[in-house]
Formats: C-alpha cells, sequence, structure tokens
C-alpha cells in the first residue's frame, strides 16, 4: 500500500454534483446523476464500477473534454467546466491523460510519437535532449531503446499502451488521468505500469486517478478507491475498507470480479 503523506484539506481536483446525460436514439441516458468526489493533491484515487457506468465520461470532465449540464469541476480551486473560465493552458501544462484505446499517431513511430509530446510542451527543446529523453522514457516503460524507429502498427496492443504512456508522461504533468492502464496486458507488464504510478508518486508527487476493473492492481496501487454506481459515487475508502465494507454493491462487485478473474484464458 501507498505510503506517501497526503493532506486530506488539499484537494486538487473537487467534482460537484456533477451531472451528464447524452442522447441516444432511445432517448435522454442519464449517465452521470450526482457525482461528487474530491482528489487530494499527491494522492492515487482509483475508481471501479461497471462497464459503460461512465468512470470515462468522469476522467473527461476532469480534463476538460466533457463538460457537466451541472454542477462543477474544479482543479486548484478553480473552476474548469464553465465555457467562460476554461482554461486550456493551465490544464494541459499539469495535467496528462492516457486514453482507453491509447491513440497513437499512426504515421508517425514510436519515438517521434513521444518526441512531439514533448515539442509541443517545450517549444525550442534541443534535439539531443528529445533524443535522450525519449530514449529514457522507453526504459521506464520496459522498452528496448530501439522501439523509438518502429511504427504502431507494428506494436501489440499492449506496447501501443505503453507507448502512449510514455508520451502521456514525457510532458512531467502534476495530475495524470489513467483510462485502464492494465487492461489487456499480461500480469508482468501490468505490474511495470503499476510500480510506475507508484514511482511517479514517490518521486515526482505526481497526483493520479486511475479507472480499472482491475482489482489486483486497483488494491496495490491506490491511497482510496472510489465506487461508481448507477451515476453516483457510492463508497470511498482505502482498500482495506473496501475489503471489509458491508456495502452490498461494493462486495457484488469485488465478487464479481474476482469471478471473471479466476476465469481461464
Ligand atoms: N460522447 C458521447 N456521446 C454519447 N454517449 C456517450 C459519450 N461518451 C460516453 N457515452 C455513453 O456514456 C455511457 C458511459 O460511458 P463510459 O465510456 O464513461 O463508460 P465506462 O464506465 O468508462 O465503461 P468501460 O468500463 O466499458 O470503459 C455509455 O453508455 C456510453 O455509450
Ligand atoms: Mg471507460
Amino acid at each position: 500500500m501507498p505510503g506517501v503523506q497526503i493532506d486530506p484539506k488539499n484537494e486538487i481536483i473537487q467534482l460537484r454534483h456533477l451531472r451528464k446525460s447524452f442522447w441516444t436514439t432511445e432517448g435522454e441516458q442519464q449517465v452521470l446523476k450526482d457525482v461528487s468526489l474530491n482528489i487530494r493533491k499527491g494522492e492515487t484515487m482509483v475508481i471501479i464500477g461497471a462497464s459503460g457506468g461512465g468512470k470515462s465520461v468522469i476522467l473527461k470532465h476532469m480534463v476538460g473534454l466533457l463538460q457537466p449540464d451541472g454542477g462543477d469541476v474544479l482543479v486548484e480551486n478553480k473552476v474548469i467546466s464553465d465555457a467562460n473560465h476554461f482554461d486550456t493552458d493551465t490544464i494541459r501544462r499539469k495535467m496528462g491523460m492516457l486514453f482507453q484505446m491509447g491513440a497513437l499517431f499512426d504515421s508517425m513511430s514510436v519515438g517521434e510519437n513521444i518526441a512531439f509530446a514533448l515539442r509541443e510542451h517545450n517549444p525550442g527543446i534541443p534535439e539531443e535532449s528529445v533524443e535522450e529523453i525519449v530514449a529514457r522514457l522507453l526504459g521506464l516503460i520496459n522498452l528496448n531503446p530501439a522501439f523509438a524507429s518502429k511504427m504502431p502498427s507494428e506494436l501489440s496492443g499492449g506496447m501501443k499502451k505503453r507507448v502512449s504512456l510514455a508520451r502521456t508522461l514525457a510532458v512531467e504533468p502534476e495530475i495524470v488521468l489513467y483510462d485502464e492502464p492494465t487492461t489487456g496486458l499480461d500480469p508482468i507488464t501490468s505490474d511495470v505500469i503499476n510500480d510506475l504510478i507508484l514511482d511517479t508518486q514517490k518521486q515526482f508527487h505526481v497526483t493520479s486517478v486511475v479507472v480499472t476493473h482491475d482489482m489486483v492492481s486497483a488494491y496495490k496501487i491506490a491511497d482510496r478507491i472510489a465506487m461508481l454506481y448507477q451515476g453516483h459515487i457510492i463508497f470511498v475508502g482505502t482498500a482495506d475498507e473496501v475489503r471489509e465494507t458491508h456495502n452490498p454493491y461494493v462486495q457484488q462487485f469485488i465478487r464479481g470480479m474476482r469471478k471473471l478473474e479466476s476465469v481461464p484464458e
């Protein structure tokens, strides 16, 4: 379990009574009904919940990619969910997001993908530094420097995910949002990612918000775990509190996951 000192009063992200609906052919689909959740500076918050429940939608609100129908999103006490106050610069500089699908630029090599993020963030950065940082980031995600010249189409899904992670970390964000970082990865690579999340917290005091279905990694990396259920955050607690809770929805979810995890491949 993480052992970093976190001030419970220092909340870097605040979600206050978020509401969000989408319109489908069947009518209005209310995904977030009343979501309130505060992320403390320096903590790793894991969000769990059923597939299609709105976890990715929550992350997209945190990074300003979606605007709520009601309620507020605050980052460092500034409202970012209001179009008039939307401060893309601050958000871009502070936050990195690892998308669920990775989303690398297909026409660029692995190295160019990472370098692109670096150059955008540090205009005028010398080429030697770019090369050096790209090599270091590849090392961080356990990929050989020779991978820099590979094209995304040559990589497995898991490798693409790791490269996306390297690209996200390239800009040294203060807050990193991870959408299912270990899904589809073998257990050893998953653990590389888990350790990376723990290391960025310890070394760089990064705040992480991680959406995952993987309870093994949730228990390993989380300072706190929040559960989304039918449009509400119904539970927030430490890994031990999750294991010990009598909340029937949390129990059912954890038991369901155990069953899934024991299915042989
Ligand atoms: N931009 C959008 N337009 C319309 N509907 C959307 C949009 N984004 C999300 N939704 C819908 O909102 C619901 C929640 O989606 P979301 O991707 O957040 O679920 P999730 O909890 O991340 O699921 P999973 O665990 O499968 O990734 C889904 O029904 C999805 O179809
Ligand atoms: Mg999702």
